[in-house]
């Protein structure tokens, strides 16, 4: 049912954790299974992510999709983390099945309201981010 990346990345998920002081934090939760996820992201003066942790309290899709964000995010602009949806982040995981796609959700809606933290925090405003719910 699950593709080897989705397996390796929920068993040995990447950048798990808090940052403390971080540039910008989002936490967001799935309407549909009250799952949980919340994005750390430390950006530099140049608006590069330097570092990303998470926390995810939800399935397994949901954890693999988070530590796969992650990955891609790192080392990233602000507007080229923006650019990241959850069709991307399943794509690098080699897809989901249907039933999980609303997981992969959480990641992208965690780095926007990251984002939108970031923003708030430096009083800038970020072309095409919207409001988190
Ligand atoms: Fe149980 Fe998401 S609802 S793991
Ligand atoms: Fe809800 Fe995976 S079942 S996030």
């Amino acid at each position: 049912m699950y593709t080897e990346k989705v397996m390796d990345h929920f068993s040995n998920p990447r950048n798990v954790g808090e940052i403390e002081n971080a540039s910008g934090v989002g936490t967001v939760g799935n309407a549909k299974c009250g799952d949980i996820m919340r994005m750390y992201l430390d950006i530099d003066e140049t608006g590069v992510i330097q570092d990303v942790k998470f926390k995810t309290f939800g399935c397994g899709a949901a954890v693999a999709t988070s530590s796969m964000a992650t990955e891609l995010v790192k080392g990233k602009t602000v507007e080229e983390a923006l650019k990241i949806t959850n069709k991307s982040v399943m794509e690098a995981l080699d897809g989901l099945p249907p039933v999980k796609v609303h997981c992969s959700l959480l990641a992208e809606e965690a780095i926007h309201a990251a984002l939108w933290d970031y923003a708030e925090k430096n009083n800038i405003k970020i072309e095409g981010l919207e409001k988190p719910k």
